[in-house]
C-alpha cells in the first residue's frame, strides 16, 4: 500500500469554473477516485460489486444504494454519470489502483448550488473497511469541493447510531454542530437522530494522519 498523503488531481481545469463540478480523477496512491461513467454500465465486475454493495446490510441501513441485480446496476451507473453532465453532484467511485476492484464511492452533491452549500456522503464494500479508507477518500473529495468548485461550506449527516460514520466525519475535520431530531428515514424505514457535522472552506486542514 501507498502511503502517499497527498491525492494527485488529474484533469483539474486551470481557473476555477465558480460552483461546477468539472471530471476529475483524484489519485490516492493505493486507491483511484474518479467519476463514475456511462462506460462502466458495460463493467461486470462493477455491477456485481455494486450489488454486493447494494445487500450489503450495513450500506442497505445507513446509505442504501437501490441495486439488487445487474439491471438495477447498471440502471444506477447510467443514472451517476447523468448527475454529473447536470452538474448535480460528483459521484465518485473508489477503485482499487493495482487491479481496478471495486472499493466503494464518494459523493459530493449540491444542497444549494448558488449559496456554494453541499453535502458529501460515503460507502465502502466490507473488505475494504478499517483502515482510513473512508477518511482518506471524504478528506480527498473535500479539498477538491472547496478548491475547483468553489464550495463554500460541505455538510456530513450521518444517524446517530452510524458511529463509524461519526468518527470518518470526525477525522475529516467535520466539526459536530448538534443533533437533528428524527431528521431522516434509513434503511429500516424509521426516522433516526442525526448528527450534522460541517467543514468550511475558510477551516484549517484536519490534523493527523489521513488512514491509519
Ligand atoms: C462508514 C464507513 C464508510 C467507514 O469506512 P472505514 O474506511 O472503515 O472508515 P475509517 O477506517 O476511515 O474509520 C472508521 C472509524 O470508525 C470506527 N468504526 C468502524 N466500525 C465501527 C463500529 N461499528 N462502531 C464504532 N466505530 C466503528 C473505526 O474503528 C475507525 O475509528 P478510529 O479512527 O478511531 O480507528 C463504512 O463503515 C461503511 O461503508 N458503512 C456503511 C455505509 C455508511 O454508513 N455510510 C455513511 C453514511 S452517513
Amino acid at each position: 500500500m501507498s502511503t502517499s498523503s497527498a491525492p494527485q488531481a488529474a484533469q483539474t481545469p486551470g481557473p476555477v469554473d465558480r460552483k461546477s463540478f468539472v471530471r476529475t480523477t483524484l489519485d490516492l496512491g493505493d486507491v483511484v477516485l474518479r467519476p463514475w461513467t456511462r462506460e462502466d454500465a458495460g463493467s461486470e465486475a462493477l455491477l456485481d460489486g455494486l450489488v454486493a454493495a447494494g445487500t450489503d446490510p450495513d450500506i442497505a441501513l445507513w446509505n442504501p444504494i437501490a441495486v439488487a441485480d445487474r439491471d438495477a446496476a447498471r440502471a444506477w451507473v447510467e443514472a451517476r454519470d447523468g448527475v454529473w453532465e447536470r452538474g448535480a453532484a460528483a459521484p465518485f467511485v473508489a477503485l482499487d489502483a493495482t487491479d481496478g476492484t471495486l472499493l466503494g464511492g464518494v459523493n459530493l452533491r449540491w444542497v444549494d448550488r448558488e449559496d456554494g452549500l453541499a453535502m458529501i456522503g460515503y460507502w465502502l464494500l466490507p473488505a475494504a473497511r478499517g483502515r482510513g479508507l473512508a477518511t482518506r477518500g471524504t478528506r480527498a473529495v473535500t479539498s477538491w469541493g472547496f478548491a475547483t468548485a468553489d464550495a463554500r461550506r460541505i455538510e456530513i449527516a450521518h444517524a446517530v447510531g452510524n458511529e463509524a460514520s461519526c468518527r470518518v466525519a470526525d477525522r475529516c475535520g467535520y466539526l459536530p454542530e448538534g443533533t437533528l431530531r428524527d431528521s431522516h428515514v434509513f434503511g429500516d424505514g424509521k426516522y433516526h437522530d442525526e448528527h450534522l457535522h460541517a467543514r468550511l472552506s475558510t477551516d484549517p486542514e484536519p490534523a493527523g494522519a489521513e488512514g491509519k
